[in-house]
């Protein structure tokens, strides 16, 4: 397998053989890690990261991977550079690629991320658009592989807003990796049409169900796997969230939810949570709405059934296992 010099946009762009190499590639490395192995094959190699949205687990994963092998990377942030203010994607694109040896960024319309490649010659990683979050889905793959030991035929339930970017590619993700994917949500929520398309194309090649239910209680019967994030991401207005809760309280994940899939379903989410009120929006948004919890209840969150911390652990493994790939490291 050869991902050397490929960008990584969405999971679209990749096939099921090319997306489990990736993941083998994660578990090798994190079993290196784990040991004690060096693997800093990267050496003399650079990547800028572009940040015009916050960040704690990519940016995090992508220096700590960075470090391990042997990489230099220099973190761009929402505010301190040029882009989008004085320098256009494109010009930037073409400066960035004449000093690294890939670039990641994060930010809004899933068309920054393709001008930045159409115009780097280096690789060029999607750290999350509005439409995607592709590394995302392999430490969430690598993370149910991992706790179940195959992925083929698992049932993976999404709740909540399934047409932004965890929704889409957590589809796209299943689709391409035959697990059975269903959402659950009202159907306003459903994912855009074209995408649900393609996806039961890849579906219907790789044996995976796709489904969408507006019953939650129902969708979560025999799940193996129960997935949910923020109802309103980055970049959305903060006057939506009395209709995001008006919306989608019904397909909060709760012990009433849990209860209603099986004994050893676990619990996902990419985090950041609104879990309890001990954050600054956390607590004031639960004044105003007289709410502990948004997209899931503390107790489910901190269960044995929940698998957000290795999930946050894989986000490094994975991210190092796309750099590696995209720069033709050898171990
Ligand atoms: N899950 C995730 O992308 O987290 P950050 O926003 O902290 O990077
Ligand atoms: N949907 C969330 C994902 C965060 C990792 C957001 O875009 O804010």
């Amino acid at each position: 397998m050869n991902l050397k010099g490929r960008d990584f946009l969405t999971l679209l762009d990749f096939t099921p053989e090319e997306i489990l190499y990736l993941l083998d590639l994660a578990a090798e490395l994190k079993r290196k890690k784990k040991a004690g192995e060096p693997h800093d094959v990267l050496r003399g190699k650079n990547v800028a990261l572009i940040f015009e949205k916050t960040s704690t687990r990519t940016r995090s994963s992508f220096e700590v991977a960075c470090s391990d092998l042997g990489m230099g990377s220099t973190y761009l942030d929402p505010s301190g550079s040029q882009i989008g203010k004085k320098e256009s994607i494109a010009d930037t694109a073409r400066v960035l690629c004449r000093m690294y040896d890939a670039i990641e960024y994060r930010g809004f319309g899933q068309q920054i991320v393709e001008e930045l490649a159409e115009y780097s010659s280096v690789p060029v990683i999607n750290g999350l658009t509005n439409e995607y979050h592709p590394t995302q889905i392999l430490a969430d793959m690598l993370t149910v592989r991992e706790r179940f030991g195959s992925l083929k035929g698992k049932k993976l339930v999404y709740m909540g807003d399934a047409r932004y970017n965890m929704g889409n590619s957590l589809m796209i993700g299943c689709a391409k990796l035959g697990v059975n994917y269903t959402v659950a949500s009202p159907e306003s929520y459903f994912p855009e049409e074209s995408l649900r398309e393609k996806c039961l194309a890849i579906a219907a090649e790789t044996g995976a169900s796709i489904e969408f239910e507006v019953d939650p209680f129902k969708a979560v019967r025999d799940a193996d796997v129960i997935y949910t994030d923020i109802w309103v991401s980055m970049g959305e207005p903060e006057e939506i969230w009395a209709q995001r809760i008006h919306d989608l309280l019904p397909y909060q994940v709760n012990a009433g939810l849990m209860a209603a899939a099986k004994p050893e379903t676990v619990f996902m989410h990419c985090l950041p949570s609104f879990h309890d009120r001990k954050t600054g929006i956390g607590s004031r948004l639960g004044e105003i709405f007289g709410l502990d919890a948004f997209e899931v209840t503390n107790d489910v969150f901190e269960s044995p059934q929940s698998l957000v911390f290795d999930e946050a652990e894989n986000r490094m493994h994975t991210i190092k296992a796309v750099l590696f790939a995209v720069l033709g490291g050898k171990l």
